[in-house]
């Protein structure tokens, strides 16, 4: 009952043999069409997607833990709520990321037992730790904001679930990114010195590694052409990564707060601003394990899997009991009252 029905059937029976689906698929991509889950779709093209939205999906359900440790700790019931509502929709939206993946013939117990086995990758940015309240803010403001500037142009990917899954998460996020901002702005204009010195501190922790949320450089990632070719990534890594530090200096000097980056300069002639060096050797260490919190999110995930369980358990049996023919359901349905009642 956690899969959809899977015709995989259409995949089998078009391949390199049959060069007219092909082509007509490379037609429908050049056109803008989208692409939906019973059409013919090479077997790169679905694994490339598979890969991509249950990453996707993963980094919207781990990264409900970092901000999540301060649902009980919100300064006042006003930021309580908005941050409730925010982690909320992280959940809804990795829900709405598994269905599309699962559209592509992967079963959403599949997906979690690799993301629980480590075999399956999340976004690196939900490794770092929330030392402070201004944490919360910040990942509002810069983590959201970087991945509004990712998703934006998924919504007009060619695949169709993927897309409309898309263009419901984005307009969540905009409210996700605009309550960051206003948390930071209330204690950098109303608060302390060490409100202020509390923001500063987790703008100099988050800002790095929201840069390289947006993957490593073009001439560096071999898959993005590809992609590209498919209509599955419209815009680069890097294009996105300078329009996403182009927004935020702006939004930055409107805070009140510094980018911790001493080469941040305008180019008069480029018309955006120029960055230092990202660090890229902590970006594929983050990657591959070895982050500040990788242990512990996907202990968390797991420990929410395994103490989940009696709920999957019990969902099973009411469905199995829905399905039972009627004679047995009332008989079922006595024998609880009996037991209710004895
Ligand atoms: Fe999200
Ligand atoms: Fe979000």
């Amino acid at each position: 009952m956690y899969t959809q029905s899977m015709d995989t059937s259409a995949a089998e029976r078009g391949g390199p043999e049959d060069p007219g689906l092909q082509r007509r698929f490379d037609a429908r991509i050049d056109a803008g069409d989208f692409i939906e889950a019973k059409d013919w779709m090479p077997g790169d093209y679905r694994k490339t997607l598979l890969r991509q939205i249950s990453q996707h999906a993963h980094s919207e359900f781990v990264g409900m833990l970092p901000e999540g440790h301060w649902i009980a700790r919100a300064p006042t019931l006003k930021r309580k709520a908005i941050l409730l509502a925010k982690v909320q929709d992280e959940a809804g939206h990795g829900l709405y990321l598994y269905a599309a993946a699962e559209t592509l013939g992967q079963s959403r117990d599949q997906m979690l037992a690799a993301l629980h086995s480590g075999r399956a990758k999340y976004s690196s940015i939900f490794n770092y730790p929330t030392l402070s309240w201004a944490d919360v803010g910040t990942i509002g403001w810069l983590v959201d904001g970087a991945a509004i500037m990712n998703q934006v142009p998924i919504c007009r990917c060619s695949y169709g679930p993927y897309a409309r899954a898309m263009i419901r998460i984005c307009r969540e996020e905009s409210f996700h990114q605009r309550q960051g901002f206003d948390s930071l702005l209330t204690m950098m204009q109303g608060g302390s010195a060490a409100q202020r010195e509390m923001v500063q501190d987790a703008v100099n922790r988050w800002w790095w590694p929201c840069l390289m949320m947006f993957g490593p450089p073009d001439d560096q990632s071999p898959n993005s052409a590809q992609g590209m070719r498919w209509g599955i990534k419209r815009v680069s890594n890097d294009e996105l990564r300078q329009k996403f530090v182009d927004a935020a200096v702006v939004q930055a000097k409107v805070l009140g707060v510094s980018l911790p980056d001493p080469d941040l300069h305008w180019n008069e002639a480029r018309q955006h601003w120029d960055f230092g060096a990202i660090d890229w050797a902590e970006f594929w260490q983050v990657v591959g394990g070895d982050g500040p919190c990788n242990q512990e999110r996907l202990a968390a995930r797991v420990k929410a899997w395994n103490d989940g369980a009696w709920v999957r358990e019990a969902a099973l049996a009411h469905a199995r009991r829905q399905q039972a023919p009627a004679p047995a359901r009332r008989q079922q349905g006595q024998e609880d009252i009996s037991e209710v009642t004895a």
